[in-house]
């Protein structure tokens, strides 16, 4: 037997013929990996004068399957899902060891063994660990299988006869196929096992979970062609000292993208959390400078969030600018607006920029927000607790609109507030200002929304 050898990118699935320490493709280093392929004989593929191709169809001539979906029983990730599972389809499931994936998708085959049998797959832990986690969980059903085998052709052929519903594998990296010579976990093991899952999957129209570990810099270990292989990729999240978890979609073949569902994990497992805006707000601490609450909106969903800051005296050379939760990037360009047009003298300050929760915040709209936050510590006078803000900033100091104002207000308004620092754009568009049940100040500069706090 012949075999070939080359070198692979575990980040970004590059392949080259000799090692180097960094990947020419992606620029991360130290991360090629050595792979070795079995050469076959190629002969040609004989061409056949009468095979059928397929024919090209009109759009209205494809069926929709829109009833096929099955609901998981979780109210939060049907919905971040869109409606449930597909049938057939490949979900990937990421996160940090310890975040709670195994445990989620035990629930998971919990709820979804009402409906037919589940088979789970944990190849990383032993059945005795597993029996002891579902325990825990109240796992009691008898529709669910666990079998602890990783060899995939084993995997197919227990697919095949059990015909689950679901099939769980607890994780991608541990399942490898016999036939190929490289150990679990390379980047062609979990590239090849993936593929012949998905094949015996959509044979099968059986849909399939897979769990994935992820890196040091957060991606989901194996190439990214795991990524673009599957129909749904979820990242779950979360701060481990805090209880709360979020599933994140980042990509969805059958629904709505950027959907979180969020959980508290507790004695007894999961929880979903179907109000999350109020338990962001639980520990906010009213009356003090530095808060300021903000509505963001998460997926399809209005969030309110609590954006702190703390600017205190610098006693070094260079003052510390330091943020969790929102990028460093945008605080610095957030602190570079205030200092140019707003003529705050901040050179002298540490700024600490935080969000509670342990949610993470990417759209813009939160600027405004963020900005009132620091300027409120630095004048050390607090914002109207009863007031939101909402906003983007832009480099010349103008306050831009910022999408799905409505929702935002109307959740703002369900739970208890008043006032809304909204950008003028925004305000003007408005349709029904009055039935909102919030007063509006609408804001065109950056210093405007400022002189709040000052
Ligand atoms: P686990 O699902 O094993 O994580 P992963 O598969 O992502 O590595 O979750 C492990 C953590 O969850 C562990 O630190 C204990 C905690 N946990 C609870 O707090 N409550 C529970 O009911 C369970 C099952 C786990
Ligand atoms: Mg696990």
């Amino acid at each position: 037997m012949k075999t070939k050898s080359f070198w692979t990118c575990s980040g970004c699935g590059n392949r080259q013929t000799r090692w180097t320490g960094q990947c020419s493709l992606c620029q991360e280093w130290n991360c090629m990996e050595e792979e070795t392929e079995v050469l076959q004989v190629k002969t040609p593929r004989p061409l056949l004068p009468n095979a059928t191709s397929s024919k090209p169809v009109r759009l209205h001539e494809i069926r929709e399957n829109k009833s096929d979906r099955f609901a998981t029983g979780l109210q939060e990730v049907d919905r971040a899902l869109g409606s449930g599972i597909v049938p057939g389809s490949l979900t990937l499931i990421g996160g940090d060891p310890g975040i709670g994936k195994s445990t989620l998708a035990l629930q998971i085959a919990q709820a979804m063994s009402k409906k037919g049998p589940v088979l789970y797959i944990c190849g990383e832990e032993s059945l005795e660990q597993v029996a002891l986690r579902a325990r825990r969980l109240n796992v009691s059903s008898q529709e669910i299988l666990f079998c602890g085998e990783t060899e995939y052709s084993k995997i197919a052929n227990l697919m095949t006869e059990i015909q689950p519903i679901l099939t769980i594998i607890d994780s991608i990296q541990v399942i490898y196929r016999g036939d190929i010579p490289s150990s679990p976990g390379s980047v062609t093991q979990v590239r090849e096992c993936a593929s012949s899952l998905m094949q015996t999957a959509k044979n099968l129209n059986a849909a399939t979970l897979l769990v994935g570990h992820v890196t040091k810099s957060g991606d989901i270990a194996g190439p990214r062609i795991l990524e673009h292989l599957v129909d749904t990729v979820l990242y779950f999240e979360g701060d481990r000292h805090l209880n709360l978890r979020l599933l994140r979609v980042m990509k969805n073949r059958f629904g709505p993208t950027d959907e979180i569902a969020v959980f508290q994990m507790g004695e007894n497992g999961l929880e979903q959390v179907l109000n999350p805006s109020q338990l962001f707000l639980e520990t906010r601490s009213i009356g003090s400078a530095g808060s300021v609450i903000i509505p963001t909106i998460e997926g399809s969903r209005p969030l309110l969030i609590e954006a702190q800051a703390l600017v205190t005296d610098t006693f070094f050379a260079t003052p510390s600018r330091r943020s969790a939760g929102i990028d460093a990037n945008r605080l610095a360009l957030l602190l570079a607006v205030s200092e140019k047009r707003c003529q705050m003298r901040l050179g002298q300050c540490d700024v600490f920029a935080s969000v509670t929760g342990g949610i993470k915040i990417t759209e813009p709209a939160a600027d405004l927000g963020i900005l009132i936050a620091i300027t409120s510590s630095f004048t050390n006078k607090p914002l109207d607790p009863k007031t939101i803000v909402v906003g983007e900033v832009g480099l010349g100091g103008e306050v831009r609109a910022v999408r799905r104002m409505e929702a935002r207000l109307k959740e703002a308004h369900h739970l208890g507030f008043s006032r809304a620092i909204i950008p003028k754009q925004n305000y003007s568009a408005l349709k029904k200002k009055n039935e909102l049940g919030l007063e509006l100040i609408p804001v065109q500069w950056v210093d405007e929304a400022l002189s709040e706090v000052q």
